[in-house]
């Protein structure tokens, strides 16, 4: 049944303390709750009804005496509590199966570990509570165990005390110094070691940082500690946030159903965002353990000290977390053009996943209004599009506004429970005058209202009186259950060229010649808003929505030639990347509907030929290619044609294979016809010196790693073996693991015969390694189809010794990486999606939120040819018909079968 956000109310009881000893066994531990809880004197009494989940209940205790409770569904039921406002203590005495957990949700058990997840619901599945975010309490934790077994024993906080107990254990007891909601709660047990470091806070505290590993795995954690501090240092530069613990910990897990979780105090991670060495890891993983690391460390102030009032508020920590973590990464890139990556990375990943989320069946707002499984709404619209909102707040107020508004966030709400209205609030507050102070009521819309608005931009000019028009409209199309979208606050940051790439001074009718400045931000507010730039000297060409600053489909005519101008002479980088990926869509796009209009719907591989790119696009390219004053990652993300996916989204109906031959084709063209310039590229920035994860080495081992896919994407067709076997000896000799893996993936990409030898070798090498043996599974479950062949081989994997499907990480690195391999996955007779339905419904039986995580692979079916649609929709409908599916999965196949 939905959960309803218009149906908050506060809770009728607090929970002021929670003292809990631990008496830890995997197969029955056994937890005593020991609380003082008082009735809400603003809120008509109630019973006490406490959350609970698969627990054993063996006692409870109302002041120290028996009481009468029952049960109401998962619930324990308080009815005859003391009346009036006295404190009530409370003892809970219940046992839990840790070893049976294989939800990963609650407390488990992972390689002789214990491990608690309890964002968002895990805590009732440790102990009764009121486990919701608005009950905050004082927390002490006792944890008893073997200590031969589980030597290191960690929970939230300060450690107080610690010493032995009788039969070979002993006991830690810990004390968290702030109040927290339940999904914060943490323990750790187990065998581990620790890197540790001390440091001393601008504010002059003295710190000890750890980060806990099994051991072995040490020397693999001194890129996530730095990365920490950097973090702690940043929040304090950047808003003036200091750590508020004498000690902080990271603990790094191989069985986690996500990325990383901000328990205070004791953030517990995926392995995946904590260990890295060279040899093992890439310049990605490097890039995101620091970025997640960050993120994790930025929710102690924005999640911990302020926390959400309801999970409909998810967002708040959320959207505006990642918004931090994205800007630390832009920090520590340095230079502009570094930055400018970053953002381009960010927006792909908007456009490619959240675009289609709110384009499709579990399309919802910002803040959501129902629900039916919280789990389902940790989505990237909630993160990455909630971090857009708050980008957009930041763009109206600026970064000196923002700075103060978050200053105000907090001397108003420290130690609270809030609302995202809340969060906007002080921002507008702090920044009276602001166009966001004078729309807020209509900038909320971006919190209420779901779906990607469309921006159509028109312009015309006018030589006799030397002005340009611009003229803005807006439209968002309905979601579910929304059918009609009131305008949006949209800021529009923006500049004009001349067609020879001059910038031209900005000047509004009206205003003095004075404040012309190159590039500015409009705000529009209307559905339909006009805009004229006075003392244009030519027809210009506009360069519309610079940076990315609001998450709209931008719709301009532009031509081939204002692209290319932008492309070669914006001053914005973001833009010059959008032209070249707006080039690239249109090529694709053009080529989809030309041959639409043709008869021949087989899906053959050669049917877009050999002369898809115009001879301009290919030039552009090899200047971009060939110009030694841009950064070797900029250049490599212009040359990455638009994905798949982004192809896929602004077609009204996908053929996936024609999708994948076309951007195949358009490969193969940009592959064989810059040869010499790839040549030049690969020689050029293949040796990069001494490993460093740098933003500037990371570039030219990225530009490097795609030059020798496309020489070996090239070779396959001319039938040449040197680049071949120049990228198998990579793979044998690289020194780092970047350089492998781009070898690894050259040779798998372009179907070489000796993909299948370097893969038997990178295993050899890499078997005692988990996070290596993921990569060398998903390269396979994403490997480019010939002839069906690859669905058979990851078949064939999950037989391999090594594949695990209970662990979450193995079963994505193999199961997903396929399902979402779109070439390999649409196939014609059905089997990859009767294979995803066997998945999600054999993964529901024992972790219904990674199953919910793949069910989701399905959700754009409607917008498939046949005969993929209705194959699509005979799979969802088998995994519906099962009748004991999780909320998790019901929800999810539920709203996919939805009209
Ligand atoms: N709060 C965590 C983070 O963003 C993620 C928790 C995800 N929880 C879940 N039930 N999916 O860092
Ligand atoms: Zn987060």
């Amino acid at each position: 049944t939905a959960i309803h956000r218009a149906d908050y109310q506060a809770p009728s009881w607090w929970i002021d303390t929670v003292d809990l000893t631990f008496d830890l066994d995997p197969a029955k531990t056994r937890v005593l709750n020991k609380m003082r809880v008082r009735r809400n004197p603003d809120v008509a009494a109630q019973p006490l009804r406490l959350d609970g989940d698969e627990l054993n209940l063996a006692r409870v205790l109302v002041n120290g005496a028996g009481t009468s409770f029952k049960m109401d569904g998962d619930q324990l039921v308080l009815e005859n509590l003391p009346e009036g406002g006295e404190p009530v203590e409370l003892e809970i005495f219940t046992t839990c199966a840790p070893i049976k957990n294989t939800k990963l949700m609650g407390l488990y058990v992972s390689e002789d570990t214990f491990f608690t997840q309890c964002e968002a619901e895990g805590f009732r599945r440790i102990t009764y509570f009121l486990d919701r975010p608005d009950v905050m309490a004082m927390y002490t934790v006792t944890l008893r165990a073997s200590k031969a077994q589980y030597p290191v024993l960690l929970s939230n906080g300060n450690l107080v005390e610690s010493g032995e107990l009788e039969d070979g254990r002993h006991f830690a007891r810990w004390v968290d110094p702030h109040k927290k909601p339940s999904y914060l709660f943490a323990l750790v047990a187990g065998k581990l070691v620790a890197r540790e470091q001390q440091i001393r806070s601008r504010a002059g505290n003295e710190h000890l940082l750890q980060v806990f590993v099994r051991p072995g795995d040490l020397e693999k954690t001194e890129h996530a500690m730095h990365s920490l501090m950097h973090a702690i240092a940043w929040d304090e530069a950047r808003f003036g946030l200091s750590l508020d613990l004498d000690r902080f910990m990271i603990v790094a897990t191989s069985d986690f159903n996500m990325g990383a979780m901000e328990n205070k105090g004791l953030n517990i991670f995926n392995t995946k965002y904590v260990l890295a060495s060279q040899a093992t890891a890439t310049d990605v993983d490097y890039a995101n353990i620091e970025s997640v690391v960050g993120h994790e460390y930025f929710h102690n102030w924005t999640g911990n000290r302020v926390t959400c009032r309801d999970w409909f508020q998810l967002s708040l920590k959320e959207g505006l977390t990642v918004f931090r973590d994205q800007e630390f990464s832009m920090d520590m890139a340095g230079t502009p053009s570094a930055r400018a990556v970053k953002r381009i990375d960010d927006v792909r990943v908007l456009r490619t996943v959240q675009f289609p989320e709110d384009a499709g069946p579990m399309a919802h707002p910002v803040r959501p209004d129902s629900y039916i499984e919280i789990n389902n709404f940790y989505t990237v619209t909630i993160y990455e599009k909630g971090a857009e909102v708050v980008r957009m707040q930041h763009n109206l107020v600026g970064r000196e506004g923002f700075a103060r508004g978050m200053k105000l966030y907090f001397e108003r709400h420290d130690g609270q429970a809030v609302t995202c209205d809340d969060f906007s609030q002080a921002i507008a507050d702090a920044n009276p005058g602001s166009p966001l102070a004078g729309n807020l009521q209509q900038f909320r819309r971006w919190y209420s209202q779901a779906g990607t608005p469309h921006l159509k931009a028109a312009g015309q000019y006018d030589a006799d009186a030397r002005t340009y028009t611009l003229t803005l409209t807006q439209s968002c199309a309905p979601t579910a259950g929304q059918s009609e979208k009131l305008p949006f606050v949209i800021p529009v940051q923006m500049g004009l060229l001349t067609a020879g790439g001059r910038e031209i001074a900005l000047q509004l009718e009206g205003e003095d010649a004075g404040q012309a400045a190159h590039s500015r931000m409009l705000v529009v507010t209307e559905p339909e808003q006009r805009f004229v730039f006075t003392n244009v000297p030519e027809a210009p060409v506009p360069s519309l929505l610079r940076a990315f600053s609001a998450p709209v489909v931008l719709e301009h005519d532009f031509s081939d030639a204002d692209l290319l101008t932008l492309l070669a002479n914006d001053t914005d980088p973001f833009n010059q990347w959008e032209a070249s990926q707006r080039l690239g869509l249109r090529i694709a796009l053009n080529a989809l509907n030309s041959a639409a209009a043709s008869a021949d719907t087989s899906s053959t591989e050669g049917q877009f030929g050999t002369d898809l790119l115009p001879p301009a696009f290919v030039q552009a390219m090899r200047s971009v290619l060939g110009d030694d004053r841009l950064d070797p990652a900029f250049k490599d993300l212009v040359l990455t044609l638009p994905s798949e996916s982004y192809i896929a989204e602004q077609l009204a109906e996908v053929d996936p294979q024609r999708v994948h031959a076309v951007r195949e084709a358009m490969q193969l063209q940009l592959a064989s016809a810059l040869q010499p310039e790839w040549e030049a590229a690969w020689e050029a920035h293949r040796d990069t010196g001494a490993y460093q994860p740098d933003h500037v080495s990371a570039g030219r081992r990225a530009l490097a790693g795609r030059a020798l896919s496309m020489l070996c994407l090239n070779a396959a067709r001319t039938g040449d073996t040197v680049w071949p076997g120049k990228a198998y000896q990579r793979c044998k000799d690289a020194g780092n693991m970047t350089d492998r893996m781009a070898a690894l993936a050259a040779l798998i990409h372009s179907a070489s015969p000796l993909a299948e030898q370097a893969l038997k070798r990178f295993h050899s090498m890499f078997q005692h390694d988990a996070l290596v043996l993921d990569k060398w599974f998903a390269l396979q479950g994403g490997a480019c189809d010939r002839g069906g062949n690859v669905l058979p081989a990851v078949k064939a994997l999950m037989k391999h010794p090594d594949f695990q499907l209970k662990n979450p990480n193995r079963a994505r690195s193999l199961i997903f990486s396929y399902c979402s391999n779109p070439g390999a996955f649409h196939r014609a007779d059905a089997a990859g999606y009767v294979f995803w339905s066997d998945r999600v419904i054999e993964i529901d039986g024992f972790n219904p939120q990674v199953a919910a995580r793949l069910a989701r692979v399905l959700d754009r079916w409607k917008k498939l040819a046949e005969p993929y649609r209705t194959a699509a929709r005979e799979a969802i409908a088998r995994v519906a018909a099962k009748p004991d599916l999780s909320n998790d999965v019901r929800e999810v196949v539920t709203r996919a079968l939805a009209d």
